[in-house]
């Protein structure tokens, strides 16, 4: 092929996953050059990553930025390539050969695990299964939480952990009118959870929740929130954290000043309690098959002023629980063809270029939580998609390029494996159904948590004249 100069080219550019970094980057891209050729991969027939899988059902403001990603959607030169697994239905290196840059937007899909004795047991999950099953995502539509039990266990002190603690201790009347998967509403339903311990290996300054979050778990209408008094004692680098002057700082305070008004053994007559609890580490989960106890390890903080990490003190405690969720972060999961860190659960890059090596590899970019980690809000990504864009953008103008095929290189190579490619005027039938679906019972939506309804939705909607 004869290299012509970059501003003879239309840029074909394919982005790999559809949640709010892929959808940002389009954005970005458009913003840059209008003329660029976005096509968007997502492994799912349903956009949107985590706003729709992951942002918690009572939580429907929240899911506002969908808006502006279907304007994106709408762009002339923007195609969703949805239902296609990059790295199993199509090797990234065809990708590679068909685009002058293809940007991993791909999102961090697996739950850390704790790594210690007795996570195996039946009653121990990961809070992203646990997640993905009440918000519908179809590869935990099938599993099964025993909640059965009296007590349950949230290891973890960040969004997520007060996300599933709200879930498990809100009523069902409080649920409804959610968009919570109709499964998850039966199954909750019958649950017998009344005490729900939300465990932090740190003190009560360095929880990872924000003000809003935690304020929200005062006012449930039937679940009372109480902390041990004597775990709220700081020591002189916590008060110095608290005293700090900084963005991060006014939050902590707020936290500390209502963890404060709940320190009390709660007396309150509501039917469930949720207590939270600091300086404890899990370290062995107890049972036999089924999981019984966790046995923790009392830690004190050690380190300077804003670095303090937990010591074990040797010093244990023991609680009984039937059902426990560890919330500790998510992480990658690797691709074939593409380089990663599997220590930090991220795909290695600098300012968005991957790395392999230390070496940027040509034409292939990050963004989102697999370019940087797993934390983060949504619009957080905004400004990452920028300067994953402006890395891209600045390497393809540096460069003379050869013509790209875009899409008509990679559709022969889907046709082949009859992949039913859904594109975003089939999503909209599937979106209008989920939304006609939801409105006899007064929910946003009722989601579909089988891809193959999903799919029968788009061959029926064809069919019809
Ligand atoms: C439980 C939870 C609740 C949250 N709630 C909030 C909230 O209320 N407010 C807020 O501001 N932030 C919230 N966040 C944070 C926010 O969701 C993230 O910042 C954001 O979703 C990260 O965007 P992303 O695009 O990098 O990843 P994701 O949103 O995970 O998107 C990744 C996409 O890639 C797709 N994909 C994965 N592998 C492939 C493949 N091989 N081929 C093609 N596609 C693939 C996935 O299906 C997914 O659609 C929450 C996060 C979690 C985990
Ligand atoms: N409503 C919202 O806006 C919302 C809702 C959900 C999520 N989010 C965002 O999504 C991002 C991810 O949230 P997240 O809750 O998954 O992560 P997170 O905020 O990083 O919290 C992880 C928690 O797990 C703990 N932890 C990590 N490893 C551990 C271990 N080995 N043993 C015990 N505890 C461990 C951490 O403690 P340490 O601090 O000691 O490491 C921390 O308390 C965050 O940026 C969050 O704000 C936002």
């Amino acid at each position: 092929m004869a290299p012509q100069t970059n501003n003879a080219l239309p840029l074909q550019v394919a982005i790999i996953g559809g949640g709010p970094a892929g959808f940002y980057t389009a954005q970005a891209l458009f913003r840059a050059r209008p003329d660029i050729q976005v096509d968007l991969y997502e492994r799912l027939p349903s956009p949107f990553g985590l706003v729709r899988s992951g942002v918690a059902p009572d939580h429907q403001k929240l899911k506002r930025p969908i808006r502006l990603y279907e304007q994106i959607a709408h762009h002339t030169n923007f195609n969703l390539m949805a239902n296609v697994t990059v790295g199993v239905d199509l090797p990234i290196a065809a990708l590679s050969q068909c685009y002058h840059a293809v940007v991993l937007a791909n999102g961090t899909e697996s739950g850390r695990l704790m790594n210690i004795p007795g996570e195996h047991l039946s009653g121990c999950h990961s809070a992203t299964t646990f997640v993905g099953w009440y918000n519908g995502h179809p590869d935990f539509r099938d599993h099964v939480f025993d909640l059965s039990h009296e007590n349950a266990i949230i290891v973890g002190q960040g969004n997520v952990a007060i996300d599933v603690c709200r879930i498990l201790t809100k009523t069902v009347e409080e649920l409804r009118h959610t968009d919570i998967a109709e499964h998850a509403l039966d199954a909750l339903a019958e649950s017998r959870i009344r005490q729900v311990y939300l465990v932090g290996r740190r003190g009560p300054v360095q929880a990872k929740f924000t003000y809003q979050e935690l304020k929200e778990l005062t006012e449930l209408s039937a679940c009372a929130l109480e902390t041990p008094a004597e775990e709220l004692i700081l020591n002189p680098a916590s008060e110095a954290e608290l005293a700090k002057s900084d963005g991060a700082t006014r939050g902590r305070v707020r936290n500390y000043e209502t963890l404060k008004t709940v320190a009390i053994e709660s007396l309150s007559t509501k039917p469930r309690r949720c207590t939270l609890r600091f300086f404890l580490s899990p370290i062995k989960l107890m049972g036999d098959q089924r999981l019984q106890q966790v046995i923790f390890e009392r830690n004190c903080l050690t380190g300077t002023v804003g670095q303090q990490a937990a010591l074990g003190t040797g010093e244990y405690e023991t609680i009984e629980c039937g059902f426990l969720l560890s919330s500790i972060g998510y992480q990658g999961t690797p691709m074939t063809g593409v380089p990663f860190d599997s220590a930090q659960g991220i795909i290695p890059n600098q300012q968005g270029r991957v790395l392999d090596n230390d070496n940027p590899v040509p034409g292939l970019y990050a963004v989102g939580w697999v370019k940087r980690g797993p934390t983060g809000l949504i619009g957080t990504n905004k400004a990452d998609a920028k300067e994953t864009v402006t890395a891209l953008l600045s390497d393809l103008s540096n460069h003379t390029q050869s013509i790209r095929t875009g899409l008509a290189g990679i559709l022969p190579l889907l046709k082949q494996q009859s992949i039913k490619v859904v594109q975003f005027s089939d999503w909209q039938k599937i979106d209008q159904i989920e939304i006609e679906r939801g409105l006899v019972k007064a929910k946003p939506r009722e989601k579909f948590t089988r891809v193959a309804d999903m799919l029968s939705v788009v061959a029926a909607e064809s069919n019809n004249p």
